[in-house]
């Protein structure tokens, strides 16, 4: 047993989704404060668009080291190497779920080979935040903000399908609606030979005890009222991987989990 796997440290990884949950909570206050009296909707949209004004950056950080290789096509097989494996993110860009704008300063290291991006982001709460962040990297005129979900991308006529050389998804596919349908609605934006550069959390694969698979499902009752609509139990990679015909899969778990994270993750390119 390596030090990382110490009982503190797995006990840790156990309680982080409620950790998380408590202090998604602590925004509600305000949230309520800021909307009263406006609909339910509003009031979700406004509560998360605080937590994730605060959380964004933390999650940011710990996602980096796999996110900015994963976009410079350094990952394959779940592990990082040292000259790309995949072209790097360019071309249009369609950026799914950007939130706060995470992403923004990643994406400007590639501005040179990228068009335009277009960020399918439809919680308007947070578009200022978006707006700033894009206008910090110098996006402005490349970054489209398209104030939608996904599943009123095609009736927006905002993207055309076959346009896309690059679809990014981080930390997103989790929270939209009729996820199957909407993956596949998607991949149909991509053109021949475009890219999906995935980091995604996903439900506990058939390698994880059972107890811990049951763990999650039960966290998952409550999770996603506080977290946005996140779910924690999706077979993403399936879905994906049934989107349509793919030239090349490459997604996995990454090379450093642990088998008791609560919210496994998987990463990597799947090219049409
Ligand atoms: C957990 S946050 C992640 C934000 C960002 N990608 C990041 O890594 O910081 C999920 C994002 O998906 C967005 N989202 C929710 N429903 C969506 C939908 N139907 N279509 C597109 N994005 C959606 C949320 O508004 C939120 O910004
Ligand atoms: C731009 O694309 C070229 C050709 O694929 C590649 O060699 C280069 O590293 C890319 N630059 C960036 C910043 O992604």
């Amino acid at each position: 047993m390596s030090s990382s796997d110490s009982p503190l440290t797995i006990l840790n990884t156990l309680i982080f989704p409620l950790k998380f949950i408590f202090l998604s909570l602590t925004y509600l206050p305000r949230a309520l404060l800021l909307t009263f009296p406006s609909s339910l909707s509003t009031l979700q949209s406004a509560w998360f668009s605080l937590f994730w004004s605060h959380v964004g950056p933390l999650v940011r950080e710990s996602a980096s080291p796999s996110v900015i290789p994963l976009l410079s096509g350094l990952i394959t097989r779940g592990s990082l190497k040292p000259t790309p494996v995949h072209p790097a993110i360019s071309g249009t860009v369609l950026e799914l779920g950007p939130g706060s704008g995470q992403w923004t300063s990643t994406l400007s290291r590639f501005s040179s080979n990228i068009t335009k991006i277009l960020g399918v982001e439809p919680n308007t709460g947070i578009h200022p935040l978006l707006r700033s962040q894009i206008k910090k990297n110098n996006l402005e005129d490349k970054y489209t903000i398209v104030p939608c979900g996904v599943e009123d991308l095609a009736s927006s006529g905002k993207v055309e399908k076959e346009s896309v050389d690059s679809i990014m998804t981080v930390l997103c596919l989790c929270s939209i609606p009729e996820p199957q349908k909407n993956i596949k609605e998607l991949y149909t934006y991509l053109k021949p030979g475009g890219r999906w550069y995935v980091y995604e959390h996903v439900k506990q694969g058939p390698e994880a005890p059972r107890w811990l698979a049951i763990y999650q499902s039960v966290l998952n009752l409550i999770w996603p009222h506080f977290i946005g609509g996140c779910e924690m139990c999706r077979d993403t990679p399936k879905w994906l991987k049934e989107a349509g015909p793919w030239g090349d899969i490459d997604l996995s778990r990454p090379e450093k989990s642990v088998w008791y994270e609560t919210m496994p993750n998987v990463i990597g390119v799947l090219t049409k």
